[in-house]
């Protein structure tokens, strides 16, 4: 009894549902032009069984009001029951429309649009539908009303071909974000012997799991944003968040230091990957130094869970130097170096020179104060029977003439200065005590006994005291010298000067100029006799 009434219950429902599937409630339909289509009265069940009722419709006209449609089969427009069928419809059957039986009347408004030439679908008949990912979707290419016409049926994804069957069409997958797109189900009926096309189409859209998510800006939650002044820009605030959640900018809007800054006018909303973003922009035009240093700050979110994003200006270059500045100030740092190597290898190649013409610039004399007497004392071979020889021509002849007669230095030549005989030892040793200088003339004979206490006594003094300085002139190269005292070898090189004998050299040459250098500073007074300072030391 039960199970019956149960089953009755079910019955009715699938009728209902058939009928209520197959009729149209809503006023206010649109077709495409070109396509099969028909107006069918939803039956009521009071309405019901009123069998006798006489069916009417009819298309208002503006000047003549309603106007009875033709109840005659036409091979277009045909009454079927309680269904008004266009084989197939056209742009001149858009208007209202009316149906009447008994006192039930149902009123339609039909809108026909013009077919899209360029797509398989027109745009203004989709059903829009949303899927969840993940989940189970169908795509459903069925029609019931012309359920015995149909041909075959056909199933596009973006006006490509992905299905074809004979009667009914169903799809059914779990969605993912690449099934989103539009599915076009074209059913081929057949009617009268002529095939017409129907199409519907379906707009789905794979949605992301509707679960609510807390914002995730994108981009770091603190930004540094480098600015000129003057310059204008836009800060973007955008974050992986929900549809509905708020994004603005927080800072004093009635501020007047702010009076630059805009909120621009609504969020940008985009979905990708059925994620769901969110954005906002903040324009800043001519930044000025107000701006600079302030946190302007973005929220997103809702009452329950929200997130600030900070974003700083800072003024462009503060932190780098511009590359081309560096460049320059590269390569002016490496020609400033360059010239100053270049000056100090000048200076020490010309130092001799440099020191000459500063003495005489300045116009020195370091011979005043010291209270002696010899500007040098020359010290060389003195050996009896080599009176001739070229160490003696040097010391007795050329050096007086170039040290005294052109330079205006004093020397002392024992031979020359000092009457022989006596105590020779004591009067050497006083001649250098008096001597600022003592210039030894080297040569291979010259270590012989009488000359090396001179010797030794100089650099005694020079070495030990600190009282005179040694000028070496050589003779013949240093090598050459087997027993030259240890202490000679220590002789800095630039106190040791070389004699080139065969070449005759000029008061302008480099020997005599590192020679004066090497000679206490004097103010030279050239053509000066010596005749005047006779030796001060005579033997008695
Ligand atoms: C039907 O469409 C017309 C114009 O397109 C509109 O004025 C009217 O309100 C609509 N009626 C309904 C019930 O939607
Ligand atoms: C209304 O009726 C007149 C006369 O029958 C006809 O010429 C005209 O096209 C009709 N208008 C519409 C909109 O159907
Ligand atoms: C119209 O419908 C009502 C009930 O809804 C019925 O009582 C009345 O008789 C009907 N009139 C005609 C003319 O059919
Ligand atoms: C299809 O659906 C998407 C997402 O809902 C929408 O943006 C788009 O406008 C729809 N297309 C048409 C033709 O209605
Ligand atoms: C497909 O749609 C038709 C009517 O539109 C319905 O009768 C049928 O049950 C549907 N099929 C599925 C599997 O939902
Ligand atoms: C579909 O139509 C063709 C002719 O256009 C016919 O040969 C074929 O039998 C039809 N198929 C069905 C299932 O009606
Ligand atoms: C129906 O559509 C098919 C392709 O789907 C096309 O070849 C055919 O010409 C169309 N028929 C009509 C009457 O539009
Ligand atoms: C803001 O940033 C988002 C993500 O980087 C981007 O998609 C969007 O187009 C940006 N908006 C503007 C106006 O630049
Ligand atoms: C404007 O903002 C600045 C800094 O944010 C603040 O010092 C000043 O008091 C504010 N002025 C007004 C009128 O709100
Ligand atoms: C902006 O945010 C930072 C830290 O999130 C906060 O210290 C600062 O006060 C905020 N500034 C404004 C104007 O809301």
């Amino acid at each position: 009894m039960l199970c019956r009434e149960l089953f009755l219950t079910l019955l009715i429902l699938r009728i209902k549902n058939n009928a209520v599937e197959s009729c149209h409630f809503q006023n206010n339909i649109s077709a495409v032009e070109e396509e099969p289509f028909y107006l069918k009265y939803c039956l009521s069940s009071s309405a019901h069984g009123n069998e006798a009722a006489t069916i009417k419709w009819s298309k208002f006209n503006e000047s003549l009001g309603w106007v009875e449609l033709n109840p005659r089969p036409s091979p277009r427009i045909t009454l079927h029951d309680y269904a008004l069928e266009f084989w197939p419809v056209e742009l001149k059957d858009q208007g209202r429309y009316l149906f009447q039986m008994g006192n039930s009347t149902q009123e339609w408004e039909l809108k026909v649009t013009k077919r899209n030439k360029h797509s398989c679908f027109s745009e203004k008949q989709v059903t829009s539908k949303s899927v969840t990912v993940k989940k189970s979707f169908q795509i459903n290419c069925s029609k019931n009303y012309y359920e015995k016409w149909i041909n075959r049926t056909s199933l596009y994804k973006n006006c490509e071909k992905i299905e074809e069957s004979s009667k009914k069409l169903l799809m059914v997958k779990n969605a993912k974000f690449e099934d989103q797109g539009y599915y076009s189900c074209v059913f081929s009926l057949l009617h009268n012997g002529k095939l017409y096309n129907l199409t519907s189409t379906f707009n789905i859209t794979v949605l992301g799991d509707h679960t609510k998510r807390i914002p995730v800006y994108l981009g770091p939650k603190f930004n540094r944003v480098e600015v000129e002044l003057g310059e204008s820009i836009e800060l973007n605030c955008s974050a992986l968040a929900n549809q509905n959640d708020a994004v603005y900018w927080n800072f004093q809007k009635e501020n007047e230091t702010h009076v630059n800054v805009h909120e621009k006018e609504g969020k940008e909303i985009w979905i990708s990957e059925g994620k769901e973003y969110v954005s906002k922009i903040l324009k800043i035009e001519k930044v000025n130094e107000k701006n600079i240093g302030f946190l302007y700050n973005c929220t997103v979110g809702d009452t329950v869970s929200m997130d600030t994003q900070s974003f700083i200006l800072v003024r462009k270059g503060t932190t780098d130097i511009p590359n081309h500045v560096f460049t320059r100030g590269m390569i002016i740092s490496i020609l400033i170096s360059v010239a100053v190597v270049c000056l100090v290898i000048l200076c020490v190649i010309f130092r001799v020179d440099l020191v000459l013409f500063y003495r005489h610039l300045v116009g020195r004399n370091e011979t005043l104060t010291d209270g002696k007497t010899y500007d040098a004392f020359v010290s060389y071979l003195k050996e009896c029977h080599s009176e001739s020889g070229a160490e003696y021509t040097f010391a007795v002849e050329t050096l007086p003439k170039v040290l005294e007669k052109h330079f205006g230095y004093k020397l002392c030549i024992f031979e020359r200065d000092v009457v022989p005989g006596g105590a020779v030892v004591d009067e050497i040793h006083s001649l250098i005590e008096k001597s600022r200088r003592i210039i030894i003339v080297l040569s291979k004979s010259y270590m012989s006994n009488e000359v090396i206490y001179e010797l030794k006594s100089g650099l005694h003094k020079a070495l030990v005291e600190r009282k005179v300085k040694i000028i070496l002139i050589q003779f013949s190269p240093v090598s050459d010298f087997v027993f030259l005292p240890q202490s000679l070898k220590l002789l800095k090189s630039h106190r040791v000067l070389k004699w080139k004998a065969d070449e005759p050299l000029s008061y302008n040459s480099r020997f005599w100029k590192n020679l004066v250098y090497l000679m206490p500073a004097k103010v030279t007074k050239p053509g000066q006799e010596e005749s005047e300072d006779l030796p001060v030391l005579s033997v008695p």
